[in-house]
């Protein structure tokens, strides 16, 4: 399990793992792509710290993994494209900012129905006093707590996802998807809870009631603090998370200061897999 070409250092027991010995400015090993592959997969969320890259750099580290996949739904003025990079997105909010993104638990797209595998979000410049930390949950090991009786219950069960507020200024424009509750991820082999108080609208097939009460449950259970993290940006950090088996959610405590960065997705190759 160990690593020749990078560090790595967890975070915590069971999510985050911080990555050294890499400059991403710069051209990669095959070696180094390959272990921060690893790392990605064994911790759900990694880091790198004090990398100053410009779009072709962050635009090159993605392809790394695979193919860009472009943001589904439009630009909001927190939000936008960049030009001739259309796979990076600015994310930048400051005092006139009415919302940030990603306020509430999700995983990036659960709506798509191929959604993005791997989010590299790069902070240029965060709050001067500290604030605008990202939360994360590992939702492998939230599913591998439930009950037996619960993972019963649970099984073979699907739910409907559907786009968030992005999609608001086209009425009729939201997408929605319907994935399992319980999906298998295709690289770790482990079963994780897919379903996230942003995008899930409702456990499909069973009364309102009950998917409102089992999923207000699944989501408590969720963000227990013994599978999650909080991660302090500096300015020029960057974090790699896989949506898969993740969550996260952005803390919005530094108004009325700037913070500032540059988000890309890598492309899904398949929908989530039923457990
Ligand atoms: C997001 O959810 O896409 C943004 C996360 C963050 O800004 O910390």
């Amino acid at each position: 399990m160990g690593y020749e070409t990078i560090t790595v250092t967890q975070c915590t027991p069971n999510i985050g793992a911080e990555i050294g010995n890499v400059d991403l400015t710069k051209p990669l090993k095959e070696a180094q792509v390959k272990e921060i592959h690893k790392a990605v997969i064994a911790h759900g969320v990694i880091f790198f710290r004090d990398q100053k890259i410009d779009f072709a750099s962050h635009d090159r580290f993605v392809r790394y993994f695979g193919q860009p996949h472009e943001h589904i739904g439009g630009d909001y003025t927190a939000s936008k494209r960049i030009p001739n990079f259309p796979g990076i997105r600015k994310q930048y909010f400051d005092a006139n900012s009415a919302r940030v993104a990603g306020e509430d638990w999700h995983s990036d797209q659960s709506y798509g129905e191929i959604p993005p595998t791997f989010s590299i979000l790069y902070q240029e410049q965060v709050p001067p006093n500290g604030g605008g930390d990202t939360m994360f949950l590992s939702a492998s090991k939230a599913y591998e707590e439930l009950s037996p009786g619960m993972k019963a219950y649970l099984e073979g069960k699907t739910a409907t996802h559907v786009g968030g507020k992005s999609f608001d200024k086209i009425p009729g424009s939201r997408p929605a998807v319907v994935h399992p509750v319980v999906t298998v991820h295709p690289e770790s082999g482990r079963k994780l809870l897919f379903v996230n108080s942003s995008f899930t609208s409702h456990i499909n097939d069973v009364p309102a009631a009950e998917s409102e009460h089992v999923l207000q449950y699944l989501y408590e259970h969720l963000k227990r603090p013994h599978w999650q993290m909080r991660f302090r940006w500096h300015d020029h950090s960057i974090a790699m998370w896989d949506n898969r088996c993740t969550q996260h959610m952005a803390i919005w405590d530094y108004w009325p200061n700037v913070r500032s960065g540059y988000r890309m997705f890598l492309k899904g190759v398949e929908r989530p897999l039923p457990a």
